[in-house]
């Protein structure tokens, strides 16, 4: 037994984080009346949703004609057809409502003249399937995430959900195949908790920080889809990590994807706008993969700008002052701080930055979790949403606002089906003392280790292997190499030490277990990476640089013991909920 004392606590649901997925999950539970509990490592507000930017896709149609139908065949063909299109369909047809639904809850959008909301033309949003640009995505100003993600915790509070902040959650509590909830540790009395539940929703964001230039908050560390593959669960489709085309050169914050819907535009050391080259409609509004791969070809040819030539510069200072203020106020604060760049007047200098993981659990349109057992198998109590989950609308590529969106509609699926399966006050059967124990034997192992590797050399280590091996573009050798330099840095933390043994507000215990979740996905990354012998999306290889259908298309599953993976396939969903529509076979992606 351990030395630990736990506290217990009993919910109908608990949702793991605070961003906007999880928070939208909690309004709906709370809403149908199930004693929910929300927990989070951050301060709800401080959740990486804040950084979302320039907006949320929805077929509103405020600014010309626009269809449902035509934002599901954008997203089916910005996936590079590896996406599941019943979950598309869902995504798409629910959008509308869930957008109005936040404007009801109280999120300041920006409007048009006549009181609308304001949307703009975001990168692969198109109208009648690929003929012109429509604006799709409802913006506030270029804060749209941070907009939502206070709304929400205030329609939370309203609701009566139950916060537990800064509580580290360590593991899963499975019995016999079932989640049962959770093990938290609160980091700021140092006790230990153990929340009983019959649904456990996983909200806990992507993974970005296992790259060193990403436009990831430090949390982003993935915590949810390590707990996943330490339940012997598989992560899926982790080979698909989005550089977004324009983080900032030399510090990786973001530059929205608006300021080029607003008409800013990419240029070479030339002056040219290389975009017209490699997507002639669509330009700089191309999706992410073929913009960041457009800017890496001429970063590489020698076309790149500065000492360097390693970046490019973005250009909005022909747009009209008003415009920039009233639209693009977050970014040209982002800009004079970072690079020092005045964007009325100065073009900033960006570089392709981790942006976004479109791998993640496998879930159902319902936000089920699931496993593959020769079938897809769900897997009692336990749920997943948001850029943790891969439900996976956006399959090998994400289009930009596709993200929010994804967050409101599967929060809010994840919540309605939550209260089909949960009867609001069902007692809980007991659970052995088993699982705990395993939870916090990693838990007391890390607090003790003594060795002489520091988490933070590590740590910098796997984020160079991974920026270097399993970048844009990959190939055999890169990915074969970065395989084996990432379980060289697993193998150093047989030897990690932890030199802060206190239980309150540990930071140096809190940055090693991160990493230990961190590295899992790394490893699941490049072994998927280097296992899928084509190119699709962002998943670009320079040996295999055609789309193989016959084999590919597909999604990789990953399973993590350590450092051993096992990889397997499952085959992606062709068939839509109700036949409406119908994108197979699928094509070229022009642009
Ligand atoms: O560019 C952006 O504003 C980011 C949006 C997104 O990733 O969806």
């Amino acid at each position: 037994m351990s030395s630990y004392k736990i506290i217990d606590h009993e919910y109908d649901v608990i949702v793991l984080g605070a961003g906007g997925s999880g928070l939208r999950a909690a309004v709906g539970l709370s809403e149908a009346g199930l004693k929910t509990a929300c927990i989070s490592k951050v301060f709800p507000t401080r959740s990486h949703t804040s950084a979302a930017q320039g907006g949320i896709s929805a077929s509103l149609g405020n600014m010309g004609e626009d269809d449902w139908r035509w934002h599901m065949y954008d997203t089916v063909k910005g996936a590079d057809w590896l996406g599941d299109q019943d979950s598309i369909e869902y995504l798409c047809k629910e959008a509308p409502a869930a957008v109005i639904e936040l404007e009801k809850y109280g999120v300041p959008f920006s409007r048009t003249e006549d009181g609308k909301i304001y949307q703009r033309p975001f990168g692969g949003m198109t109208k009648n399937y690929g003929n012109g640009i429509v604006q799709r995505t409802c913006a506030a100003a270029d804060r749209t995430g941070h907009a939502i993600l206070h709304t929400l915790y205030g329609q939370a509070l309203k609701h009566s959900t139950e916060f537990f902040i800064e509580y580290f959650a360590l593991d899963l509590l499975m019995k016999d195949g079932e989640c049962k909830g959770l093990i938290a540790w609160n980091l700021n009395d140092g006790t230990i908790h153990r929340f009983r539940a019959h649904s456990t929703i996983i909200a806990t964001g992507g993974y970005g920080k296992v790259y060193y230039s990403a436009t990831s908050a430090h949390t982003c560390t993935g915590d949810g889809n390590a707990m996943v593959l330490r339940a012997g669960l598989p992560l899926q489709d982790m080979e698909f990590v989005q550089f977004h085309p324009t983080g900032i050169y030399g510090h990786g914050t973001l530059i929205s994807e608006g300021v080029r819907g607003e008409g800013g535009y990419l240029v070479n050391s030339k002056g040219e706008r290389f975009m017209e080259r490699y997507a002639p409609n669509a330009k700089d509004l191309a999706s992410r993969d073929v913009v960041s791969r457009s800017m890496s070809i001429e970063i590489n040819e020698g076309r790149g700008v500065g000492k360097d030539k390693d970046h490019v510069l973005l250009n909005l200072s022909h747009l009209d002052k008003k415009v920039i203020a009233e639209r693009l106020p977050g970014i040209s604060d982002a800009a004079r701080l970072f690079a020092d760049v005045d964007v009325t007047k100065d073009p900033i200098p960006v570089v392709p930055t981790v942006h976004y993981n479109m791998g993640g659990i496998p879930t159902n349109y319902k936000a089920e979790v699931l496993t593959v057992n020769g079938s897809e198998k769900t897997v009692p109590g336990l749920m997943a949403i948001g850029e943790a989950a891969c439900v996976s609308v956006h399959g090998a590529n994400r289009l930009g606002s596709n993200s929010l969106i994804d967050l409101m509609v599967f929060g809010r699926a994840a919540a309605k089906r939550a209260a089909e399966l949960v009867k609001p006050g069902t007692p809980h059967e007991d659970i052995g003392e088993s699982e705990t124990e395993k939870c916090l034997e990693r838990f007391d192992k890390l607090r003790n280790s003594n060795g002489e590797n520091s988490t933070a050399e590590l740590r910098l280590a796997m984020q160079k292997t991974m920026q270097s091996k399993c970048a844009v573009f990959r190939t055999e050798k890169t990915l074969k190499e970065g395989a084996s330099e990432i379980r060289k840095t697993y193998d150093g933390m047989r030897s990690i030490s932890v030199k802060d043994k206190s239980l309150v507000f540990n930071t140096d215990l809190v940055e090693t277990l991160e990493f230990d979740n961190l590295i899992r996905q790394a490893i699941t990354t490049m072994d998927s990476a280097q296992s899928r012998k084509e190119s699709r999306g962002a998943h670009a290889r320079e040996d295999y640089p055609k789309r193989d259908d016959e084999k590919f298309m597909q999604h990789t599953l990953s399973w993590c013991n350590g450092k051993e993976t096992k990889i397997s396939y499952r085959p992606v969903h062709k068939t839509t909920l109700t036949n409406e529509v119908q994108y197979f076979p699928p094509q070229e992606r022009v642009y």
